[in-house]
C-alpha cells in the first residue's frame, strides 16, 4: 500500500469528532471533584479500543484507572505498546480562554481545548491510527495500549502497575507521543528527556502577621528571607549554587553539540514565539543546550503576605515557595532534592525557620540514536512529511519513562506529534488539525516500518 492509500482512506471528520467527545470530559488529575470524569475518560477508551477488535479494560488504581487494551494478531512480528496519558493539566486561569476549556473548537484550522495536544490528541492519534490500519487488512504488530490518568500528578500508581502487569505488557518497544516537535516544518524523533526534582520552601517568621510599623525593623521577615534564599540559589553567570549540583551531569559531547547547533533554531525567533525580549541563562551554553541538556532551577510559584487591593502594612507572618529542578542524565532526583533540603537553610537569614518539602521526582533519559526503532521512525515520518527527521532532546519530563526502560527492559521511542506554540498546560492549549491527521498517518506508518511490513 503506498501512502497515498492510507491518506486517502483516513475519515478525518470521524477522527475530529471522536476526539471532541474525549476533550469534553474534564479528566483534571489533580482535581479531587473530578473523579467521575477520570473514570468516564478511562471506560471511552476501553469500549472504543474494543470495538476495534482489541480485549480492552479499565483497572482501578489507588489513585486514577489504567486503560489496557490488547491485539495480538500478529504471530511472529514485534510488539509495540503504545503509553500515553488521558488525564490533562488544570484549565486556570479560565478567563483567558477564548472558548471554554472543556467545549472543544475549531478555529483557524486548530483544535483548542484543554488536553489537545497534552495528551489526548496525541495519544488518541494512535487510536486512530490502529482503527486506520485496521480499515484497510491486518495490524502489522501486535499492539497494546497503556493509557493512564495520573502523569500530570507524577504517575504515583503506575510504577506498582507496571511491576504487577510486567509479563502483560511485555514488548519489543514503548511508543510514546506526548512531546513537542522540533518546529513545526520539522519531523522529530526525540531522543531524551530531562528529569526533575520538585520542591516546597517554607519560611516561618513570627507567629502571627505583625503592624510593619509597630515591629518592622525588629521582627523577622520571611518573605525578605524567602527572596534572599532564591537569590542564593544561582550565581550571576546562571549557574546553580547548590553544592554538588553539577557533580554528576554527563557533560555534552562535541558531537551533539554539533548536531544540534546544526538544527534551524533562531534565539530571536524564539524569544519573539514567548513575548521575550532577551533570553538569559547559563553562560557558555546555546539555547538548545541550555533547555535539552543542562540542569534548571526555576521558581514556579510563590507567595506570602498581602496581596489585596491598595496598601495594607504588615509583616506575614509565613512566607513559600515552589521551586523545580529540571536534571539531566547523571542526576539523580533523589540526590538532588537531598542537596536542597540541605542546602537552601543555611541561605536563610536569623530569625526564620526554614522547611523544605519533597514533592515529586522523575528521572532524565537519553536513548541510544542506533536503535532500528529509531530509524523506523525515521522511514516512518518522512513517508508522512516528505523530508528526513531531525534528532533533538526535549526540557520536558515524563518520569515513568525511564521506569519502562528499567522495569519491561523495552526501549523506548518518543514521536511527538504536536509542537510547543500548541500550549501545553496553558491558556487555549491547542492542537492543529494537520498535526493530528499527520499523527494518525505517522502511527500507523510507523506500525508498518515496525513490522517491517509496509503494506
Ligand atoms: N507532555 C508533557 C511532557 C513534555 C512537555 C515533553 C513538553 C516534552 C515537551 C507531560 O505531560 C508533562 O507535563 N510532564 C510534566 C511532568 C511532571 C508532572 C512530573 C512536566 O514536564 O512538567
Ligand atoms: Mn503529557
Ligand atoms: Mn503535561
Amino acid at each position: 500500500m503506498t501512502q497515498a492509500d492510507l491518506s486517502t482512506h483516513l475519515d478525518r471528520d470521524a477522527a475530529q469528532q471522536e476526539l471532541f467527545e474525549l476533550l469534553r470530559i474534564p479528566s483534571v488529575s489533580s482535581d479531587s471533584t473530578r473523579r467521575a470524569d477520570m473514570g468516564r475518560t478511562a471506560e471511552y477508551l476501553r469500549a472504543k479500543l474494543a470495538t476495534l477488535g482489541f480485549s480492552a479494560r479499565v483497572d482501578q488504581t489507588p489513585g486514577h484507572p489504567v486503560v489496557y487494551a490488547e491485539r495480538l494478531d500478529a504471530p511472529g512480528q514485534p510488539t509495540v505498546l503504545v503509553y500515553g496519558h488521558y488525564d490533562v493539566q488544570p484549565e486556570d486561569p479560565v478567563e483567558e480562554w477564548v472558548s471554554p476549556p472543556f467545549e472543544p473548537e475549531v478555529r483557524e484550522g486548530r483544535i483548542y481545548a484543554r488536553g489537545a495536544t497534552d495528551d489526548k490528541g496525541q495519544a488518541y492519534a494512535h487510536v486512530r491510527g490502529a482503527e486506520l490500519l485496521l480499515s484497510q487488512g491486518e495490524l502489522p504488530v501486535n499492539l497494546k495500549f497503556l493509557l493512564e490518568g495520573e502523569e500530570e500528578i507524577g504517575s504515583p500508581n503506575l510504577e506498582p502497575y507496571l511491576e504487577a502487569h510486567r509479563e502483560e505488557l511485555a514488548c519489543d518497544v514503548i511508543v510514546i507521543s506526548d512531546g513537542s516537535r522540533f518546529a513545526k516544518d520539522v519531523p522529530t524523533v526525540t531522543y531524551g528527556l530531562r528529569g526533575i526534582a520538585y520542591v516546597e520552601v517554607r519560611v516561618q517568621g513570627a507567629s502571627r502577621d505583625l503592624h510593619s510599623g509597630s515591629y518592622g525593623g525588629a521582627a523577622p521577615n520571611p518573605i525578605n528571607a524567602l527572596c534572599e534564599i532564591i537569590a542564593g540559589l544561582k550565581d550571576d553567570q546562571g549557574r546553580i549554587t547548590v553544592p554538588g549540583f553539577y557533580d554528576s551531569v554527563v557533560p555534552l559531547t562535541e558531537e551533539e553539540r554539533e548536531m544540534w547547533a546544526g538544527l534551524p533554531h533562531s534565539d530571536e525567533q524564539f524569544a519573539a514565539s514567548i513575548g521575550a525580549t532577551s533570553l538569559p541563562g547559563e553562560e557558555g551554553y546555546s539555547t538548545l543546550e541550555r533547555i535539552w541538556g543542562r540542569p534548571t532551577l526555576d521558581v514556579n510559584g510563590i507567595w506570602g503576605g498581602f496581596q489585596g487591593e491598595g496598601a495594607k502594612t504588615v509583616i506575614a507572618a509565613k512566607a513559600g515557595a515552589k521551586v523545580s529542578c529540571r536534571l539531566v542524565p547523571g542526576q539523580d532526583p533523589a540526590d538532588i532534592t537531598r542537596k536542597l533540603q540541605e542546602f537552601i537553610p543555611t541561605l536563610a537569614p536569623q530569625g526564620v525557620q526554614v522547611e523544605v518539602i519533597d514533592h515529586h521526582g522523575g528521572d532524565p533519559v537519553k536513548f541510544d540514536l542506533s536503535s532500528p526503532f529509531i530509524k523506523a521512525a525515521d522511514r516512518a515520518l518522512a513517508r508522512v512529511y516528505g523530508k528526513p527527521a531531525a534528532f533533538g532532546r526535549t526540557g520536558g519530563s515524563i518520569p515513568i519513562v525511564a521506569d519502562f526502560a528499567r522495569i519491561l527492559g523495552a526501549p523506548v521511542l518518543l514521536v511527538d506529534l504536536g509542537v510547543n506554540e500548541d500550549g501545553l498546560h496553558s491558556p487555549n492549549e491547542s492542537f492543529s488539525q494537520e498535526d493530528y491527521f499527520n499523527g494518525i498517518l505517522t502511527s500507523a506508518y510507523l506500525m508498518q516500518e515496525i513490522g517491517g511490513v509496509q503494506g
